[in-house]
């Protein structure tokens, strides 16, 4: 299984801390975001991994990152989104070659979990899969429906639901099989411009081949000020492992 890393995204909500560089590139305690990222997928066994990104400070990353091998990885590539707020998936769209017809597990670079996905990754064959947790303000997210014959099987996603089905939100975790770039291709931008992931899993909702599991562990993003220091805080006190 390959790794995608998904770091576009202008980052406006922490204006004017990305005027200063990308927004993965931020500390969080004692090492920049995008190091979270690469350990979650390092820890599952993936270790050839696409980093796309984006943005006016695009080449810091290479200064950090260089070829991947400090952070354990085998293989790094690096791609870079024309639109940097084209979207999740326009971002994902850009994996295609990399993926080279194989499963991709793709994680927000804004995303901080200290769960194991590795078992979730050897056992992953066909469809999608994301990773869920519960929450306590799921009108705040995208939130799962599930099937009630089969409740491993998620019948919808709900954004930003007033009243939620359930309390499940979606993480910025996901498996999916080759069939994705082409489900990426036939989606149209949404209201806000950009091409959706919601859309895209919801497309495997159609075909009932979206499964999910729990991410078991802390889950942040840390895309504002408050989820940036609480997850400053939580790395603090886990001493940042
Ligand atoms: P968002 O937090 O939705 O967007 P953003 O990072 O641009 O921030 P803001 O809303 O404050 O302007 O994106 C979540 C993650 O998805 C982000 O960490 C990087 C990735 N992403 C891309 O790679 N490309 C994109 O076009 C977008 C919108 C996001």
């Amino acid at each position: 299984m390959k790794g995608v890393i998904l770091a576009g995204g202008l980052g406006t909500r922490l204006y004017p801390l990305t005027h200063v560089t990308n927004k993965h590139l931020l500390p969080i305690y004692d090492k920049p975001m995008i190091f979270y990222p690469i350990q979650t997928l390092v820890k599952a066994g993936i270790t050839e991994v696409l980093l796309v990104t984006s943005g006016p400070h695009v080449g810091h990353f290479l200064g950090v990152l260089k070829n991947g091998k400090e952070l354990g990885l085998k293989h790094l590539e690096y791609a870079y989104q024309e639109k940097p707020d084209g979207g999740i998936a326009d971002a994902l769209s850009l994996a295609e070659s990399f993926a080279d017809g194989n499963s991709v597990t793709v994680i927000l670079g804004d995303n901080t979990t200290d769960a194991d996905i590795s078992e979730d990754v050897r056992n992953f064959k066909e469809g999608a899969l994301i990773f869920l947790k519960k929450v306590d303000d799921p009108k705040r997210f995208g939130v799962a429906v599930f099937d009630e014959k089969d409740p491993g099987k998620v019948i919808a996603i709900e954004e930003k639901p007033q009243s939620p089905k359930s309390n499940m939100a979606v993480t910025g975790l996901y498996m999916y099989d080759s069939r994705v770039f082409g489900f990426i291709n036939n989606i149209k931008p949404s209201d806000r411009g950009e091409l959706e992931i919601t859309d895209v899993n919801n497309a495997y909702v159609k075909e009932g081949k979206l499964r999910w599991a729990e991410l078991k562990g802390y889950w942040s993003d840390a895309g504002t000020f408050n989820s940036l220091a609480e997850a400053n805080n939580y790395w603090a006190n886990k001493g940042g492992k």
